[in-house]
């Protein structure tokens, strides 16, 4: 039987998705009140991180020693990968040894490859294309702060990058509408754009796309692998900073959310992101118990 593997939001159904907040939730709880649960004993997660991160690796690694398990974290510096091995040679050993494997690399192509060969799931923990995780844990954060996402209205202001590219498909999968505010050049693939069309509307000028939005979300200018556009992104993206003027577009209640790490002054306004509507440290908190929900659809309750 082929594994289930989860490269982008689109590998799970809109019921599935549901399910993971709805666990995650349960799963925080249980973590809150010092119960132990560990579903995961004796099985092994490797992690393959080809780029740096701070949430991603400790909230997984964390999460393994959560549920009992153990992780293993490659560096492709360490690993024969970082030498030349094939990626398809990699994933046929790795799943021979352990039970699960994330990745977070450049081209999404090579985590479809390597996901192609490996005999057990694979997570894409970001590529270029798709940030998945990071969604179950935002979806996860609006659930607990407003209830339910459908119907409302999300603005994502700033660079149609990978992150982007997931509120797309969260959007599609839970029925809500994203405004997506970029400077002309910045935009999100067109192929998922009109695959999308139902659930999106492009724009060019952001308090178009704030108004009376309920969520105000947005990202670094300058993705990692982008170092050397980094100047030439901040004067294209000027004008785009969400500020306390841009916020007020939006409805009262509405959050402001970022998957960090956030560059005061450039995507944010310090009083933004460290002000009352900003839910930025349950964002990154949630990718513990949304990434552990996640690994228990995977490995417990698939079998
Ligand atoms: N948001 C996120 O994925 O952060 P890291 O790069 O620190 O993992
Ligand atoms: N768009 C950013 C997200 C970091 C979590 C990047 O790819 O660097």
């Amino acid at each position: 039987m082929k594994p289930q593997h989860v490269l982008s939001l689109a590998d799970l159904s809109a019921e599935a998705i549901k399910g993971i907040i709805r666990r995650a939730i349960e799963l925080k709880a249980m973590r809150q009140r010092g119960e132990i649960y560990e579903p995961l004993r004796n099985k092994t997660l490797a992690m393959i991180f080809d780029k740096s991160s701070t949430r991603t690796r400790v909230s997984f690694e964390a999460g393994m020693t959560q549920f009992g398990g153990n992780s293993i974290f490659l560096s492709p510096r360490d690993t024969q990968l970082g030498r030349g091995e094939p990626l398809e040679d990699t994933a046929r050993v790795l799943s021979r040894m352990v039970d699960l494997i994330v990745i977070r690399t450049d081209k999404h192509e090579s985590v479809e490859t390597f996901a192609a060969h490996s005999g057990v799931p694979v997570i894409n923990a970001l590529t270029d294309k798709y940030h998945p995780c990071q969604l179950l844990a935002d979806m996860q954060t609006y659930q607990e702060h407003r209830g339910d996402i459908r119907g409302k209205t999300a603005a994502w202001i700033g660079d149609g990058n990978n992150v982007c590219h997931s509120w797309m498909n969260a959007a599609r999968a839970l029925d809500f509408h994203l405004n997506i505010a970029f400077p002309e050049g910045y935009g999100p693939e067109p192929e998922l754009a009109q695959a999308c069309q139902d659930h999106i509307t492009l724009l060019h000028e952001p308090r178009q796309a704030a108004t009376g939005a309920d969520i105000i979300v947005t990202d670094t200018w300058a993705s990692m692998g982008q170092e050397n556009e980094k100047r030439a992104r901040e004067r294209a993206f000027a004008g785009y900073t969400v500020d306390k003027a841009l916020m007020e577009r939006a409805r009262p209640e509405a959050v402001f959310m970022h998957c960090l790490p956030a560059y005061r002054g450039l995507e944010v306004a310090a009083d933004v992101i460290d002000g009352p509507q900003s839910v930025v440290w349950d964002e990154a908190e949630n990718r513990l118990h949304a990434q552990k929900a996640l690994m228990e659809l995977l490995l417990v309750s698939a079998h």
